[in-house]
């Protein structure tokens, strides 16, 4: 078994992306910049956003955090984007998901400007992933495309199957896999005999949500398994959506949590504000 290491990978992009904004700087005086913002006190959004802006920084790049209160009306929230959309500084928007139950997620996502949207969650965005031509792309399976290649985990073939639907990961996971000529079974809550169909994929994505779900029942001996959960246990440890301890045993290749995909989002995100930058120099 090999150890998919996302955190050594992510240090190393990093520090390549700090020369890369470095050589920027010298050559056409502009920084790339990330607004990122933050509706309310979710504590796991907190941190999130504090590493978003820990890395951002130390890779050179402009950081902006704005942290406004879960009262904010959906309309003020907009006229911030809007204000970001106007802002030539800031070539990256991120709001942090989840968003209070009296903002529509949907309408805030379609106020960022497409050629700003880092996460890839705008409508033109998704479309032009689903169409074959991927510009901004969501951040966590972006990332765990770089792990793979940096693994030089073939795919194509390959019976690659995503457990979790999400906007965020299993449907991009998805469009992304079938680029790479595998073939791609989307399983979710209703699926029926998950195991069984887990069982028979070379290449296991693992986004549900729940803490230790994947056990050795649902892997095949020799399957690259790549775990995107982040959960609690009831001693308040980060652990995966794969019972690492035993679905290690079968896998060739697996991630840890932490110190796996975590590191490779952020690191995806930086790469995407950086190539926004990149194309606003064409515009200018
Ligand atoms: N919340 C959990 N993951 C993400 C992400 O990738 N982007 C945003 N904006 N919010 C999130």
């Amino acid at each position: 078994m090999t150890l998919i290491d996302g955190k050594a990978l992510a240090t190393k992009m990093q520090n390549n992306l700090a020369d890369k904004v470095q050589q920027m700087k010298d050559d056409y005086g502009i920084v790339p910049g990330l607004a990122v913002i933050l509706v309310g006190d979710n504590p796991a959004s907190q941190v999130y956003v504090r590493n978003k802006e820990r890395s951002a920084l130390k890779a050179g790049f402009k950081s902006e955090t704005k942290r406004v209160p879960s009262s904010i009306s959906e309309e003020d929230l907009i006229a911030l984007i809007e204000d970001y959309n106007q802002d030539d500084t800031i070539h990256g928007i991120l709001v942090q998901l989840p968003l209070p139950e009296h903002i529509n997620d949907k309408k805030v996502i379609m106020a960022i400007d497409p050629h700003k949207d880092v996460d890839g969650f705008h409508p033109i965005n998704t479309g032009h992933l689903w169409s074959g031509r991927p510009i901004m792309v969501p951040c966590t399976p972006a990332g765990i495309m770089e792990m793979l290649a940096a693994y030089n985990i073939g795919l194509e073939g390959k019976h690659a199957v995503i457990i979790g639907r999400s906007n965020i990961v299993g449907k991009p996971m998805a469009q992304l896999l079938l680029a790479k000529n595998a073939t791609v079974t989307l399983t979710h809550s209703r699926t029926r005999n998950l195991a069984d169909v887990a069982k028979s994929a070379d290449v296991l994505i693992v986004a549900i949500g729940q803490g230790h779900f994947v056990t050795k029942d649902f892997v095949k001996e020799g399957a690259v398994v790549i775990d995107v959960g982040m959960n609690r246990d009831t001693d308040g440890k980060l652990i995966g959506d794969v019972a690492f301890d035993e679905v290690k045993e079968l896998a060739s290749y697996i991630t840890p949590v932490p110190g796996g995909v975590g590191p490779m989002t952020i690191t995806m995100l930086l790469e995407q504000t950086y190539q926004a930058a990149l194309r606003s120099l064409e515009h200018v």
